[in-house]
């Protein structure tokens, strides 16, 4: 890393810091800190990162499996780091938390949560993909329940702009920040099943050669991988590029350049890759915000697989 990004980077976690603490009674989350695992691991963070760094060497794809796993795990209410549910198909890339894992309950057991790891992981791939680096606050607690149906709480590829509005907004989003965490499809795949139903009738929206890009990837059948952009392990601005050009995978994606509320943030991320990047990284610390269980109300698991 260059000195000009490292300098870069320090500066954003103080700034970011400060809007963490100035948004904390908001969220309700102000017992969470950058430095929370300080005396009681305080080599935690590099064990994760170390786990995380050796799997993407290992196989860059996990990143985008991370990075959507801490989605998940942050918009499925009361069901932190939970992997048996209907979800668990996308949640590939679970051995790297459970090797993470591992090595934290040798060095301090029972003090690091699977959210934070899950946290804390996402965080690592979208810098090891060439993202932007930035700290987030720690001490979250993991659920004490299991409740499958859950799921039901993401978002749907099938959502349009209003429908994806809403269900961020309902979680405190604005549209714009919306907008930017959907970036995160610059990373990742998604499979035939989650598109094809663009793909019967003509779509205005929908780049003809792009539309034929699409069908050949479902010839293969559902599980069949289309990425999202160019370059699906590197973290960049393709995406929204993508967007303009009407090649966008999902309806979920596509729909975001359709809206007059959502456009200007599309274009603008297009162009300015600087402000993706810095945009996306404050919206990923209040998105590992929502939900979060503090002190006696959660636990901190001892199998990420499994409540205690
Ligand atoms: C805006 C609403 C969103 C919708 C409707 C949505 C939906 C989807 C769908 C359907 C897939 C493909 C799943 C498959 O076919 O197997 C996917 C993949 C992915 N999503 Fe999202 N998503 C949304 C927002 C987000 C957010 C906020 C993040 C993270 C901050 C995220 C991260 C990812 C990543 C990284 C992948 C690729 C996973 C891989 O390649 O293994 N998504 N999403
Ligand atoms: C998902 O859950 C089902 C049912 O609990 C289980 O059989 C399956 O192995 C899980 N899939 C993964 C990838 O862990
Ligand atoms: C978005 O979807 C909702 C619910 O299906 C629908 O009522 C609304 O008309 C749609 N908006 C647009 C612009 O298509």
């Amino acid at each position: 890393m260059s000195l000009a990004k490292l300098v870069m980077a320090k500066l954003l976690s103080v700034f970011l810091f400060m809007e963490v603490i100035a948004s904390g009674f908001r969220f309700g989350v102000d017992g969470l800190r950058m430095d929370y695992y300080i005396m009681t691991c305080p080599f935690g963070e590099q064990i994760v990162k170390n786990a995380v760094d050796r799997a993407l060497d290992d196989d860059p794809t996990l990143a985008a499996a991370l990075v959507r796993m801490h989605f998940h795990d942050c918009f499925i209410e009361d069901n932190k780091a939970e992997k048996d549910s209907p979800g668990n198909l996308s949640l590939r890339g679970y051995e790297v938390i459970d090797d993470a894992k591992n090595q934290l309950e040798e060095q301090c057991p029972g003090v690091v949560s699977c959210a934070d790891i899950i946290a804390m992981a996402a965080r690592d791939a979208i810098f090891w993909a060439g993202g932007p680096i930035y700290d987030i606050p720690k001490g979250r607690k993991d659920g004490r329940r299991s409740k499958i149906e859950d799921t039901i709480n993401l978002p749907f590829p099938t959502f349009n702009a209003s429908e994806l509005i809403r269900a961020f907004g309902q979680r405190g989003f604005t549209a714009q920040e919306m907008v930017v965490l959907s970036g995160a499809h610059t990373i990742g795949v998604a499979r035939c099943s989650s598109f094809k139903s663009r793909l019967t009738g003509v779509d205005p929206t929908l780049d003809s050669d792009f539309a034929k890009t699409l069908s050949k990837t479902c010839s293969a059948g559902d599980n069949a991988e289309q990425p999202f952009d160019a370059t699906r392990n590197d973290f960049d601005n393709l995406y929204f590029n993508a967007l303009i050009r009407k090649a966008g995978v999902l309806f979920s994606d596509q729909t975001l350049l359709t809206n007059a509320k959502t456009r200007a943030a599309v274009n603008g991320y297009a162009m300015n890759q600087a402000m993706f990047f810095l945009d996306f990284q404050q919206a990923m610390v209040k998105m590992g915000m929502v939900d979060v269980k503090e002190g006696g109300k959660g636990e901190v698991r001892h199998n990420c697989r499994k409540i205690n």
